[in-house]
């Protein structure tokens, strides 16, 4: 083999070895997204459960409440590429009609959220989280968190 025959090899080995680094780091960003909208949720739902359990004034509950209805939003989008992985279980993709289902109730029970508590007061709303909230019953059938 000649040393520009072999020089030609190395190129194609590592231009080989960087584009699938690349294609790793595309996926992993995917994924990291959408759980950043998941994170999102949590610390918003969080900050909530604060003011339910009177740990802290309840003056900015509606603008959390908004702040969740925002992320439940987003969080479609970020789903819609069919990329495997984090916590999410292959039936996302595979039933993703239920699961945008899902999604698209999340955002109308959180907007709903977000009326009450803007016509009828925070704490009414509060009194229905559950109900607006259906992390739970979602993890349940899509999320696997023993995969991490
Ligand atoms: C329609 C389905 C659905 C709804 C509704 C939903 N989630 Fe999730 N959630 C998922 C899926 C799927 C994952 C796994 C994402 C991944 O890692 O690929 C997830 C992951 C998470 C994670 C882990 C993120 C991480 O990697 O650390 C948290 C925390 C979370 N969700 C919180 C919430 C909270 C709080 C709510 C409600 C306010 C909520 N989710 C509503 C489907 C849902």
């Amino acid at each position: 083999m000649s040393p520009v025959t072999r020089m030609y090899g190395v190129v194609a080995m590592v231009t080989a070895l960087i584009a699938s680094n690349a294609i790793a780091a595309d996926d992993k960003e995917i994924i990291d997204y959408r759980e950043h909208i998941m994170k999102t949720l949590n610390e918003q739902s969080a900050a909530l459960g604060m003011m339910l359990s009177m740990a802290v004034p309840d003056d900015n509950a509606i603008a959390h409440m908004e702040a969740i209805a925002l992320a439940a939003k987003m969080a479609p989008k970020a789903f819609e590429p069919k990329v495997q992985g984090g916590q999410s279980k292959p039936e996302v993709w595979t039933n993703w009609d239920d699961f945008s289902k899902r999604m698209d109730d999340f955002a109308k029970k959180t907007d709903e959220m977000v009326r009450v508590a803007k016509t009828k007061g925070a704490a009414t709303a509060m009194g229905n989280i559950i109900e607006y909230l259906p992390c739970k019953s979602c993890h349940d059938v899509y999320r696997d968190e023993s995969k991490k």
